[in-house]
């Protein structure tokens, strides 16, 4: 089998989402998640941005062990010794640095040419690396630059000493095949690729950020950016338990990443609950009906054999009981577990007083769902 690394970034490109911000406290606690999860990357902010992100990135770093812990910059030398400041506790860390590199950007956002955004690609590269040996360029907009161009820029800045380059569908424009013909492109033209992982980075604007990341790991990319449940700038970006499940499912595909599938719901629901941003209903892999079997034909088949309507068990993506079904007569146990099910875990006093709630409100309904579950345990329950 062969590895794919899994380089989240939903308290970076996913916390951008307006309402979804989160305190330190609430960071640390998804950065602590994802490590359990097995992701290999966390990128943890963008340092130079915000007081509150540099100290975000200082405390996760401090907070979590595995996970490389990577900071985002601009191609700019301040940005990266800030980023490098706040790396400073991390065990294992990345600088991440990157320009415009499709004409829109260089035109209108840099009023610059190629060949100076070249070279401002290759300092920036050449600085971060005084910093960290792990240093990652994203190419901005790679979606809609030039494939000549981007070889160039690619091959220049893995000769600068980029270990990881990502090929960012900033605007979410790809299509699959496109997408894919981009990476191979490059996997064809840029001398040294080898030295290098060439990371897949997809926008949702067209509903393809999952299928063009997939595209670019089977042209050859070996990283992939995604978030928990897709979030990120406005229609998201590829997310995290689809490329996990996609793999999973298809083994023959011989690509294997070392996620922990069956914390992926839990996390999918502590991700949504502190970020206040609901799960569509039908989300693949983690919505609330993407176990869920309605009609009358498929109930019949899933009784008669799961295989007959499952490709997967939801037990593999931690769904391990959506048979409790809570009554005036569950005990606090049952409560707990549909809690935990849900990514609230709460104290045993806090518990006993959510239970009190419970019973009052179980006595009034035959059946308590999980909403009003999460509802009394004082959690976000707008998408159950
Ligand atoms: O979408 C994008 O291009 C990005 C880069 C900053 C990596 O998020
Ligand atoms: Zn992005």
């Amino acid at each position: 089998m062969e590895r794919l690394f899994i380089f989240d970034t939903t308290l970076r490109d996913g916390e951008q989402v307006p309402g979804c911000q989160l305190n330190t406290v609430e960071k640390i606690q998804v950065a602590k998640a994802l490590e359990q999860l097995g992701v290999d990357v966390i990128e943890a902010g963008f340092p130079i941005s915000s007081p509150g992100d540099f100290n975000s990135v200082i405390e996760i770093s401090k907070a979590v062990t595995w996970p490389v812990i990577c900071a985002l910059t601009r191609a700019v030398e301040r940005d990266i010794d800030v980023a490098f400041e706040a790396l400073q506790y991390a065990k294992h860390k990345r600088i991440h640095t990157g320009i415009g590199t499709s004409d829109e950007h260089i035109r209108y956002k840099f009023n610059s040419t190629r060949e100076e955004i070249l070279e401002r690609a290759v300092a920036a590269t050449k600085y971060a690396k005084r910093f960290v040996d792990d240093v990652e360029f994203y190419c901005e907009d790679a979606g809609r630059t030039d494939n000549a161009y981007l070889a160039q820029v690619v091959e220049a800045v893995i000769k600068a000493g980029a270990t990881v380059v990502n090929i960012p569908d900033t605007t979410g424009y790809c299509l699959p095949e496109e997408y894919h013909d981009k990476i191979k492109y490059l996997m064809e033209h840029v001398d040294n690729i080898d030295r290098a992982i060439i990371s897949t980075h997809c926008h949702n604007d067209l509903g393809m950020a999952t299928a063009n990341s997939f595209s670019g790991v089977m042209a050859g990319a070996r990283q992939v950016e995604v978030t928990i449940n897709g979030i990120g700038e406005r229609a998201g970006n590829t997310s995290l338990e689809e490329i996990a499940m996609i793999l999973k499912c298809h083994k023959q595909l011989g690509i294997e990443t070392n996620i922990n599938t069956t914390k992926i719901y839990p996390t999918s629901r502590m991700v949504s609950s502190l970020m206040n941003m609901p799960v569509q209903p039908n989300k693949a892999i983690v919505g609330r009906n993407a176990f869920a079997h309605s009609s009358g034909i498929h109930q019949d088949g899933v009784l008669k054999n799961v295989q007959t309507y499952e490709i997967m068990d939801p037990k593999d993506v931690g769904i391990d009981d959506n048979s409790i079904v809570l009554t005036a007569r569950s005990g606090r146990a049952a409560l707990k577990h549909r809690l935990h099910v849900n990514g609230v875990d709460l104290t045993e006093e806090k518990l006993d007083k959510v239970y009190e709630k419970f019973l009052v409100l179980a006595d009034q309904k035959k059946e308590v769902s999980d909403a009003d579950a999460l509802m009394l345990a004082g959690a976000d329950t707008a998408d159950t």
